[in-house]
């Protein structure tokens, strides 16, 4: 069945079945492979994507539920002002390690930004606190949020 979704701006027409989840459609059949799969089930955060502004987890987001809702995806979150302020404090606080998590996290965290612009600890460990880190990169994620927040 086709849809059309918007993403990052762009109208794009996608034939798949209804209960094709947001994420294969952005990896698989438009390419944007930034957003990753971790668990398939809403427990990593490493497929988080916006929809409407909205940090929302693309693994279980099935494309027929979208409408006409924006999607926005790590590949375009530096065009954002939250995006853009939190990307550049990853790189100056060396943020990443391995980095599979990371689009996730910073997605989470440009959602957390826009909608508060000096978030208290407390605020940012509860928006941050459904992406995984492996790595464990939680404190730099902390000092670099709000090194976003104070820029
Ligand atoms: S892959 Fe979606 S939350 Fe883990
Ligand atoms: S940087 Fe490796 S999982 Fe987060």
């Amino acid at each position: 069945m086709a849809f059309t979704i918007k993403v990052n701006g762009s109208a794009h027409s996608v034939d798949v079945d209804g209960d094709t989840p947001l994420l294969w459609v952005l990896r698989d059949v438009l390419g944007m492979t930034g957003t990753k799969f971790g668990c398939g089930m809403a427990l990593c955060g490493a497929c988080t994507v916006h929809i409407e502004g909205n940090p929302t987890r693309s693994c279980i987001t099935p494309v027929d539920s979208i409408g006409s809702s924006e999607i926005t995806t790590i590949e375009a979150i530096g065009a954002t002002a939250a995006g853009a302020k939190i990307q550049k404090a990853w790189l100056d606080r060396e943020v990443v390690q391995c980095g599979y998590c990371q689009s996730g996290q910073i997605m989470s965290a440009s959602a957390l930004l826009a909608g508060n612009s000096h978030p208290t600890d407390a605020q940012i460990d509860d928006a941050m606190s459904g992406n995984i880190c492996r790595c464990g990169t939680y404190a730099r994620i902390r000092e670099a949020i709000k090194h976003a927040a104070a820029s």
